[in-house]
């Protein structure tokens, strides 16, 4: 039996496709399965957005896109940082890609390519991430440049949102009507929401929207579970507790002896680690579930295993599954509690993780 394993379930992939569906049905999903499909396994992930209609996936680089190729995922496909280099232009155009061209430089190489040559491409604008995008002056020498490209797939506009998770900032609001002012009377479709801009931003829904952490069934708003927005969580991760022990009051566990059993304690440990993608930040306090019940992280995260305070369990016993996320135990409340979000809890395991798919 695996010491560590995330169990996917893909139906809940499409259950939340929907849930995104419904929140924006004047919208086309471009759903994003970049970083390994945010951890949870790119390629049966991707198969499963396409087989229920998804209508273009995102990715990060050239390699992630490639890798889906050579899996039969037909569906369109953005890079979302473009291409780097000219031999990526050339590969992109080749496997149908649709390239987000956010500088000049880049606009530079796919020219090299010849002006017929056939490249999809979105530009992406900045209207006030200041991470990547033209900025919102460059639009009249953009479309002088689509004008040079004949051979160009022209897909539309993307720009990206900085604040959309703090429902109270009226950045958002800012940004997207600066992108819209930007191209005021200009063609092209449209693409601004994200997950937060899906749920909390009905005007940054658009065209497109480009949906990542809510396929993954979890919510970027704070204070907020996938479940109150009808989202099933994708991911579940367990390992089991490979030792229980009774320790008196006073005595310490761990590395650097920074928990101390307050009164005679149980203490179980459960072979997951840092090396499996558990942070040194899931302090002590941090909850997980062993047998149905709620415990706490008592003392550090070790390599290959963490200690768990069982006076929650006290009927705990060797070969117990320990849920270090899942339905009973959104990601969202682990990661606050550990001092991040959700996206870097699942992106962050490792190769050591078994994964099954249902
Ligand atoms: C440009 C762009 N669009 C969409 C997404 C999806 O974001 P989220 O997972 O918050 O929905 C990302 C993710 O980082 C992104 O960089």
């Amino acid at each position: 039996m695996p010491r560590v394993t995330a169990s996917i379930d893909l139906a809940a992939i499409q259950h939340n496709l929907g849930v995104v569906r419904r929140l924006a049905p004047r919208s086309r999903v471009m759903a994003a399965v970049k970083a390994n499909g945010y951890g949870h396994g790119a390629i049966p992930v991707a198969r499963a957005l396409e087989a229920a209609g998804v209508d273009a996936l995102a990715v990060a680089c050239l390699e992630e896109a490639v890798e889906l190729r050579r899996a039969h995922i037909h569906c369109p496909i953005a890079l979302l940082e473009g291409v780097i280099s000219e031999e990526e232009a050339a590969q992109a155009v080749y496997e149908r890609l649709q390239v987000v061209v956010h500088d000049h430089w880049q606009i530079d190489m796919l020219h090299r390519l010849g002006p017929e040559a056939q490249v999809g491409v979105w530009f992406k604008l900045d209207s006030g991430m200041h991470r990547l995008g033209f900025p919102l002056e460059d639009v009249p020498r953009l479309l002088e440049v689509l004008k040079a490209h004949p051979g160009w797939s022209f897909h539309g506009w993307i720009t990206h949102l900085a604040s959309a998770d703090e429902p109270e900032n009226s950045f958002t609001r800012e940004q997207v009507t600066r992108f819209s002012h930007a191209l005021q009377g200009v063609a092209g479709q449209r693409s601004i929401g994200n997950s937060a801009g899906i749920i909390g931003w009905p005007e940054a829904r658009a065209d497109w929207v480009r949906p990542g952490l809510i396929i993954y069934g979890a919510s970027p708003m704070p204070g907020q579970t996938g479940a109150d927005l009808g989202l099933r969580p994708v991911m579940r991760l367990e390992s089991r507790l490979i030792a229980v022990r009774d320790f008196e009051a006073g005595e310490t566990i761990g590395y650097a002896q920074s928990w101390t059993c307050p009164e005679r304690t149980r203490i179980g440990v459960a072979a997951v680690g840092y090396a499996d993608g558990i942070h040194r930040t899931f302090r002590s306090g941090t909850a997980a579930r062993v047998g149905g019940r709620q415990v706490t992280y008592a003392g550090r995260v070790s390599m290959d295993m963490i200690t768990l305070d069982l006076r929650g369990a006290p009927d705990a016993r060797v070969g117990d599954p320990v849920l270090l996320w899942g339905d009973e135990l959104p990601a969202e409340h682990v990661a606050a509690q550990a001092g991040t979000i959700p996206y870097e809890l699942f992106c962050g395991l490792t190769q050591r993780v078994h994964f099954r798919y249902r």
